[in-house]
């Protein structure tokens, strides 16, 4: 760990209380640990982070700023394989992008890249993802899941307990999931999450080597958004943690929890995703109702009965037929 996670790491332990100089000083390796210390603390005040001396107590972190940075959402993070490496941009066209040059250029798993905002943020059936500067957490993680192509349902399914999970712990916010993968509160949303397949295509020195197929998994979640933020066609059907939780939110803070979030029920995805389903069916408002679902042109009714072990929908029609639905967007749902 870098020298400023990790005097972030000691300073988000002590919950807002003086840490002493020795232990701070352990936090940074090195053959000068006084002086590097000293300009690793001047180089967080100049990121903007209020730390308060006292001659006998030591330091204390007192404020941090609204601003992503890895070292400080790593600070904040355990977790084993998504996060294990964090990039933050400034401005990307759209994190999944990166995600997917990273992947070309052999990048490992569990690789996260956040942006501040993003020029060509992309949502699910071609729809535009608006990712205004500041005001959410926009970000992409690459995963090389072993699991049939079939069941990379799972993957969104599981992410979308992840994130639910994360916001409910860190806000309080009554988050809910909408079939497929919206997250919502109070009937808007609060998060969605677009799942990518990438086939890297082999080098020719390794062109008998089979394609291999990897997952961008990417998460849009409006955090400090104000309704003013949202366009005429998104006020009424979009929402922020900010707006529902009355408060602004930290969201470094919500961004490690998400990461160890996702990490854990990735971990679970190749394990027990019958307890992920589960877990998910708790959190879901459309099963149990009567819905239409539209798939490209086609309009199906019917009965929302349950997730299978693919993660796939299972609609149950008025003729009893069983619809398996991997993808598409809910139009209506009645109780
Ligand atoms: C949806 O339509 O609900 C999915 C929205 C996904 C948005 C996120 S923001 C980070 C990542 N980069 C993108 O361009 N899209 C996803």
């Amino acid at each position: 760990m870098k020298a400023g996670a990790a005097i972030l790491e000691v300073f988000h332990r002590a919950a807002g209380q003086f840490v002493g100089v020795d232990e701070l000083r352990c936090s940074v390796a090195g053959a000068r640990p006084a002086r590097q210390l000293h300009e690793e603390l001047a180089e967080l005040q100049q990121l903007g982070y209020t730390i308060e001396s006292h001659p006998h107590f030591g330091y204390r972190l007192l404020a941090s700023p609204d601003r992503l940075t890895a070292d400080d959402i790593k600070a904040q993070l355990k977790s084993s394989v998504v996060g294990s490496e964090i990039l933050v941009f400034e401005e990307t066209a759209s994190t999944n992008n990166v995600i997917e040059q990273l992947a070309k250029s052999g990048a490992r798993e569990g690789v996260v890249v956040f942006a501040e905002s993003q020029r060509k943020g992309r949502g699910r059936h071609g729809r535009t993802w608006v990712s205004p500067r500041g005001k959410g957490l926009w970000f992409s993680a690459l995963l090389r899941p072993k699991l049939s192509p079939a069941a990379t349902s799972r993957i969104t399914v599981a992410a979308s307990v992840a994130v639910a999970r994360a916001i409910r712990q860190s806000s309080g916010v009554d988050a809910r999931i909408k079939w497929p993968n919206d997250v919502i509160a109070n009937g808007r949303k609060l998060a969605g999450i677009l799942v990518e397949a990438a086939t890297l295509s082999p080098s020719a020195e390794e062109a008998s080597l089979p394609r291999e197929q990897c997952i961008i998994l990417g998460i849009g979640i409006n955090v400090n958004c104000k309704r003013e933020d949202f366009s005429k066609e998104l006020v009424d059907i979009a929402t922020s943690l900010e707006l529902e939780s009355g408060r602004p939110q930290d969201r470094t803070a919500l961004a490690a929890r998400v990461l160890a979030a996702l990490d854990e029920y990735y971990h679970r995805t190749l394990t027990e995703f019958e307890m992920i389903a589960d877990e998910w069916a708790q959190l879901c408002t459309t099963l149990g109702k009567q819905i239409i679902v539209t798939v490209g042109r086609h309009r199906i009714e019917g009965f929302a009965q349950a997730l299978d072990g693919d993660g796939a929908l299972l609609l149950r029609r008025d003729s009893g037929q069983i619809e398996r639905i991997l993808s598409g967007d809910l139009a209506v749902e009645r109780t």
